[in-house]
């Protein structure tokens, strides 16, 4: 093997975040090393939690014969769309600064059945060992003007690489599947298409986001949940 042989730390145990391994004045560079050595540790953290859930959904299905979780998705946010929301915020457009605010670089989305599931998955992920939860925001409890709902948490994940331990961010939504259906199709509308919608049909959709709450709250009923 050629290159250099990694230098192993005596202090191994030692949690850094990523941006303190990085020139803070340098500027993003989607061709150099820097670069790609960022976008692998968001890779490792989403690696990282992505198992870790699968692991709860099999645990909740062989232990307790309980669909928990239906499933995962995953997610790097690209460049460009990187690119579009620092320049939006005005931000620098440096690593230090994209390490710093975009918080959902790296993205996990939780699909479950029930209402209810969110806050239970919600509460199991608090306690992994090791994950901290840096944000949080309730849109189940409180949705969105635009009749958006889903639960948001920041997550710090711990990985392991041969020479440091890092705390990567994570963004993880949980929703049901009735609230995946109605976000998934109102960002192709609102965001995909070149249609400009008329004010009675964004107001549609705030009604549907609407009847998709009863009907997950009607669901729960039916299933004996509370
Ligand atoms: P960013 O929007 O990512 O900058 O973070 P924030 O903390 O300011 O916003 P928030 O937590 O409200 O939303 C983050 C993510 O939630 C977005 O990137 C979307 O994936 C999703 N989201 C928020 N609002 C809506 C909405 O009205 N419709 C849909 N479809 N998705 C939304
Ligand atoms: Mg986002």
């Amino acid at each position: 093997m050629r290159g250099k042989k990694p230098k192993v730390e005596n202090n191994k145990n030692e949690l850094i975040r990523i941006d303190s391994l990085l020139d803070t004045s340098d500027e993003i560079d989607i061709n150099s090393d820097n670069f790609n050595k960022i976008m692998f540790i968001y890779s490792v953290g989403i690696k990282e939690l992505q198992t870790k859930i699968e692991i709860m959904k099999d645990e909740f299905k062989i232990f307790y014969d309980y669909d928990l979780i239906d499933h995962v998705q995953t997610r790097i946010k690209s460049i460009d769309s990187i690119k579009k929301k620092m320049q939006d915020r005005g931000l620098k457009f440096t690593y230090k600064e994209m390490i710093q605010y975009i918080n959902d670089i790296a993205g996990v989305r939780i699909i479950c059945p029930m209402q209810k599931d969110i806050f239970s998955i919600r509460n199991l992920i608090e306690q992994l060992p090791g994950i901290r939860i840096s944000k949080e925001k309730d849109y189940v409890t409180n949705p969105k003007k635009s009749g958006y709902s889903s639960y948001h948490l920041v997550l710090e994940v711990p990985i392991v690489l041969s020479q440091k331990k890092l705390y990567v961010k994570v963004e993880v939504q949980i929703r049901t599947m009735a609230m995946d259906f109605w976000a998934s199709l109102e960002h192709r509308i609102k965001y995909k298409s070149t249609k400009q919608l008329t004010k009675a049909e964004s107001k549609d959709l705030v009604n549907y986001a609407k009847m998709v709450r009863k009907l997950d709250n009607k669901m729960m009923l039916i299933h004996g949940g509370n």
